[in-house]
């Protein structure tokens, strides 16, 4: 066990650059204690990939990535035949034919020398590993990212199962592979669409939803340096009221991050109702979302009021 309590989990994850909360740092150390995977589901933007990789980090790991999208099959996700060397190997079979046999005392005994240098074509050498072989036959123990499994079809994520329950993986031509080292699994998904029972069942689940104002507070200080506390606070508030409106994409914690990097190189230090306004589409990624936080604070903005107030 890597991982030596919760408290443990969250003070290396903050090493790592990924402040969390007690409940997800004990889904971590359960996921670790227990060798089981991690589906973590939620909204765009809020640090679902981010965990995998300060996972990666906070144990010292190669993190390997199989990223999902339609149509991934398992040529893509596993292993394939290196063709090109398949043929090459053919070709210099056939030219040393006549090396193998002879010296055959029969016929059946330089088949029997041919079939043995068949064998190589569906060999080890000739395959070419993809993220998730690269786990299983991995030496050193691996944090497997499988991010964004809800774009992936239902088919895949039925191939999936073997690997998320018995850490192997079938080869028709070779057999089983069972993992070298068991990996550390992290799936993700955006909700999509809805993963399957038997997945949800293999996994430790949990949702990460937009953080709470402390924590939230904390990530911004962390990825923007030197930024003042009173903007510090403005920006979170400011966001975390956008947030209740009712938007097309709400900002999440990227959006919070560029906003404050856009007013750190502004050198903006008050958080104004123009500034705001100027701003906006750093925010909102859609028209009807800027209009829409721009009423609100039409409406609710008073006027010579520098900072952001307006919950209170
Ligand atoms: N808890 C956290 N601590 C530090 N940084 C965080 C945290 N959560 C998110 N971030 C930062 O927020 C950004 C977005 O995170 P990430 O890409 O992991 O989101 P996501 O949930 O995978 O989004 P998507 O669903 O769009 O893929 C990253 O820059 C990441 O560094
Ligand atoms: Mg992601």
């Amino acid at each position: 066990m890597e991982f030596k309590s919760v408290s443990d989990v969250k003070n290396k994850l903050e090493k790592a650059d990924y402040i969390t909360s007690k409940e997800i740092a004990t889904v971590v150390f359960l996921a670790e204690a227990t060798n089981k995977p991690i589906l973590v589901e939620g909204p765009a933007g809020v640090g679902k990939t981010e965990l995998g990789k300060a996972v990666a980090r906070s144990l010292n790991r190669k993190m390997i990535r199989l990223q999902c999208y339609e149509g991934l099959d398992e040529s893509k996700a596993l292993y394939e035949w290196e063709y090109a060397k398949q043929l090459l190997y053919t070709q210099m079979v056939k030219e040393k034919i006549s090396d193998v046999v002879t010296g055959s005392g029969s016929l059946s005994e330089a088949v029997d020398r041919i079939a043995d240098q068949e064998d190589a074509f569906f060999s080890e050498r000739f395959i070419q590993p993809r993220p998730l072989l690269q786990a299983i036959v991995s030496d050193d123990p691996v944090v497997l990212l499988i991010d964004e499994v809800d774009k992936s079809d239902p088919e895949f994520e039925a191939f999936l199962l073997e690997i998320l329950s018995d850490f192997q993986i079938s080869i028709p031509e070779l057999g089983t592979k069972k993992a070298i080292k068991i990996p550390f699994v992290i799936l993700t998904s955006n909700n999509y669409r809805d993963m399957s029972d038997a997945l949800k069942r293999r996994c430790v689940h949990v949702y990460i939803d937009y953080p709470d104002r402390e924590i939230e507070m904390r990530i911004v200080s962390l990825k923007t340096p030197g930024i003042q506390e009173r903007l510090l606070e403005n920006i979170v508030d400011a966001i975390r009221d956008i947030r209740k409106l009712d938007l097309k994409k709400k900002p999440c914690i990227s959006e919070t991050l560029d906003w404050a990097q856009s007013l750190m190189a502004l050198q903006i230090e008050d958080l104004s109702f123009e500034v705001i306004l100027a701003t906006l589409n750093v925010i909102c990624k859609y028209r009807s979302d800027s209009d829409k936080v721009r009423d609100y604070l039409e409406k609710n903005h008073t006027s010579g009021n520098a900072a952001w107030s307006i919950s209170s």
